[in-house]
């Protein structure tokens, strides 16, 4: 082999290292996006809650982005002068007013499918709710 091919070659490698190099630069940018500003929080997902019930899971998964500490359906409850606002943190709910409330939707709330939260469900997050106050966004 001449020494101008492995001169080539060896040129070949040192770029693709470069390329690769880069390219996790980007990959890690992506997967650390860091701290949320201030007064910002994340969404609430079941990493947060490792040890939720099958209800408590069920809410986590289907509810709380609108029902969570920043969601829009408790910004329109609390507006409502429901106190506290979150659902979890309630002790006045009744399962069967839960499950009307999802099932045909209330207000400002679409009803929820049951291709989306199936009877059985909606009974779990009930019951859940029905058995609160829970401490919530520990
Ligand atoms: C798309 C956002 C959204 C989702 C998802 C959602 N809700 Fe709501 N929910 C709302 C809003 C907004 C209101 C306030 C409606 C109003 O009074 O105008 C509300 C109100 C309610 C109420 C009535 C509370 C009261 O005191 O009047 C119940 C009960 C309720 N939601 C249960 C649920 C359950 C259970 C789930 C999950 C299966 C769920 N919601 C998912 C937005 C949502």
């Amino acid at each position: 082999m001449s020494k101008f091919g492995r001169n080539r070659r060896t040129l070949a490698i040192v770029g693709s290292v470069a390329i690769l190099a880069g390219g996790a630069g980007v990959v890690s940018a992506q997967g650390d996006p860091g701290p949320p500003p201030p007064n910002m929080q994340g969404p609430i997902t079941l990493v947060d809650r490792p040890d939720a019930t099958e209800g408590e899971a069920l809410y986590v998964e289907k509810c709380i982005m609108c029902h969570g500490p920043v969601g829009m359906g408790t910004g329109l409850l609390a507006r409502k002068g429901r106190s506290p606002a979150e659902l979890e943190k309630r002790g006045d709910l009744a399962a069967a007013f839960v499950v009307l409330a999802a099932r045909n939707g209330i207000g400002n709330m679409p009803a929820v499918p049951r291709g989306e939260v199936s009877d059985e469900q909606l009974q779990e997050i009930a019951d859940y709710l029905a058995a609160g106050p829970h401490g919530g966004d520990q």
